[in-house]
């Protein structure tokens, strides 16, 4: 059987407060017990990081917690940025990089996008690579790419599987180890995704936001 991750990027939605109400909701209707074939990513906005890091100390090992983007330079003088030593303690095992709206919004660059893998690596963070296409460049030491092209994120048009699929198999063979699909994923197309052959999980969107909605996703995938 294959592990399946299934990350939820919250991007810049929730207040504090509201993500209290998220755990409390996931906490009450979902049973926290082992899932052998899945490995839940929860990545808030960084606000919150204490908050639900604090929350994931009573889950599983089958439950983790990420960044959304992460600085390309180590501890110093770069203000506003996150480095890896600034997360130390909140037991952070992931980092999204090269989100699409990091680079169509933020300017991104392959350079930039490239010392933010190696500045996760170097602190065993496992960046979770966003690519839009096939071609993407892929750092060194990157194992998990998400596939999300740009029509689908926010758009309730999803890929078709069939195109997914095709996508992660192309990543394979460039040597990545995990490919998940991510974009307009919901409870309803999430086994669309999951059952493909290629495709090792999902990165989520709207349909983390929630809570019913997410655990439905878990249960469907
Ligand atoms: P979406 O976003 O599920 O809302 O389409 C996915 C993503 O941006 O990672």
């Amino acid at each position: 059987m294959k592990k399946l991750y299934i990350a939820a990027n919250f991007k810049s939605h929730k207040t504090r407060t509201d993500m209290e109400q998220w755990m409390d909701v996931f906490d009450a209707e979902y049973e926290k017990k082992e899932l052998d074939d899945k490995l839940v990513i929860l990545a808030p906005a960084m606000p919150s990081l204490m908050f639900v890091s604090n929350r994931l100390l009573s889950y599983t090992d089958s439950f983790a917690l990420s960044v959304q983007d992460l600085s390309p330079y180590p501890s110093g003088a770069y203000t506003g940025a996150v480095s890896t030593e600034n997360l130390e303690g909140f037991n952070v095992d992931y980092a999204i990089i090269g989100h699409s709206e990091r680079r169509t919004l933020f300017g991104e660059t392959e350079e930039n996008i490239s010392k933010k893998c190696q500045e996760a690596l170097l602190d065993a963070i496992t960046p979770l690579l966003c690519v839009q296409n096939a071609e993407t460049p892929i750092p060194q030491g990157v194992t998990i790419v998400a596939y999300e092209p740009v029509t689908a994120i926010g758009t309730g048009h999803a890929d078709t599987p069939e195109d997914a699929n095709n996508v992660a198999k192309k990543l394979k063979e460039r040597g990545v180890h995990t490919a998940l699909y991510g974009g307009s994923v919901t409870s309803e197309n999430v086994h669309t995704f999951t059952s493909l052959e290629s495709l090792d999980g999902v990165l989520v969107g709207g349909a983390c936001l929630d809570p019913h909605e997410f655990i439905r996703l878990i249960q469907n995938a």
